[in-house]
């Protein structure tokens, strides 16, 4: 039975709702940050920061004595050259797991992404985080690996983009199936599944409970800001040109166009529904919070806009 938790990512959309999850499941949670400010306001007083960086391995000594779970969803989704992906994602994940063995922790929590193996010809994102999924399988701990789809934090990211153009700009094809996650039903299924008893070493593709076209949330976006919906289509070619031209000096933003890419022309991105949390409901609650809704603290935002809980 988990007691204490150790989340890295929680000051991150994803982590900060597995954090959240848990400490309304009454678990003891740890939490990894390199500015513990960051943290999420509402979980204040509820958490036990502890400081480090993965990208420097010694300042996480420490971090997982007395857990039985690490959790991680510690990934790069910003447009910063520096530092790369592979550093952040990839080395600082793998820091992570030696910490974990170093401290007897019993089980390990990982979020890649979906079709991660598939995406993994195209985009260093996937490249990277199942490179650390293959360090995990071969590391005797037990795992539990999630690759979910997109999160509504994607889509309400752009919202105040919707707003002040008047329409939703779609690149790739309008038809591609997705079942996008509330970070909170993520947070209560790795929860509910550590609380069943683990079955050992499992990898599952997970996304919400509604499945759309990109069209439709596109539309949907349009909707929830009160406009009549209007959706211009940006030809794909596009997307592969900045990735080209990116290519040779900026390989972080080469790889998450590439990841783009495979999202925006792979028919099924859905996944195992789990969640009850309905995309078109957090829309309007994020219509109605922003613009007021504070920015992501960023230095180059990947997703600019107010930062969804
Ligand atoms: N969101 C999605 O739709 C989605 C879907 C599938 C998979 N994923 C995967 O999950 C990962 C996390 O997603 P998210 O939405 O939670 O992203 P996020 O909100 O940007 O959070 C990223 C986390 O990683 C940490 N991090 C980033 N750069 C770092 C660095 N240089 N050094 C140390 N820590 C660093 C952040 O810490 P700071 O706050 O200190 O920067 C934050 O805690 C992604 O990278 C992606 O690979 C995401």
């Amino acid at each position: 039975m988990t007691q204490r938790i150790v989340v890295a990512g929680a000051t991150g959309y994803i982590g900060g709702n597995v954090a959240r999850a848990c400490v309304s499941a009454g678990l003891s949670v740890r939490v990894l940050a390199r500015d513990p400010g960051r943290l999420p306001a509402d979980l204040a007083g509820a958490l036990e920061p502890f400081v480090g960086e993965v990208t420097r391995p010694e300042t996480l000594r420490g971090l997982c004595n007395g857990a039985d779970v690490l959790f991680s969803s510690i990934g790069m989704y910003i447009l910063n050259r520096r530092p790369s992906l592979w550093e952040v994602d990839y080395r600082g994940n793998l820091a992570l797991l030696d910490e974990a063995q170093r401290a007897g922790v019993g089980t390990i929590v990982f979020v890649s992404v979906l079709h991660g193996p598939e995406m993994a010809r195209l985009s260093a994102v996937a490249q990277a985080r199942e490179a650390v999924v293959q360090a995990i399988q071969a590391s005797g701990l037990r795992y539990l690996i999630f690759r979910p789809t997109g999160f509504f934090n994607d889509m309400l990211h752009a919202l105040p983009r919707i707003r002040k153009s008047g329409a939703s700009y779609l690149v790739g094809d309008p038809n591609v199936r997705i079942n996008p996650l509330h970070g909170l039903d993520f947070g209560e299924e790795v929860v509910r599944t550590l609380a069943t008893g683990l079955p050992n070493n499992w990898i599952r593709s997970v996304g919400g409970p509604e499945v759309f076209t990109r069209e439709e949330i596109a539309r949907m976006s349009c909707q929830a800001l009160g406009l009549s919906p209007k959706v211009r289509h940006i030809p794909l070619a596009t997307l592969r040109l900045a990735a080209a031209v990116a290519g040779p000096f900026h390989g972080n933003f080469r790889a998450f166009l590439k990841f783009l890419e495979f999202a925006v022309t792979t028919p099924d991105m859905t996944g195992s529904p789990i969640g009850h949390r309905r995309l078109y409901d957090a829309m309007v609650e994020c219509a109605a919070r922003e613009p007021s809704a504070g920015r992501r603290g960023r230095s180059t935002p990947m997703r600019p806009g107010p930062r969804p809980t």
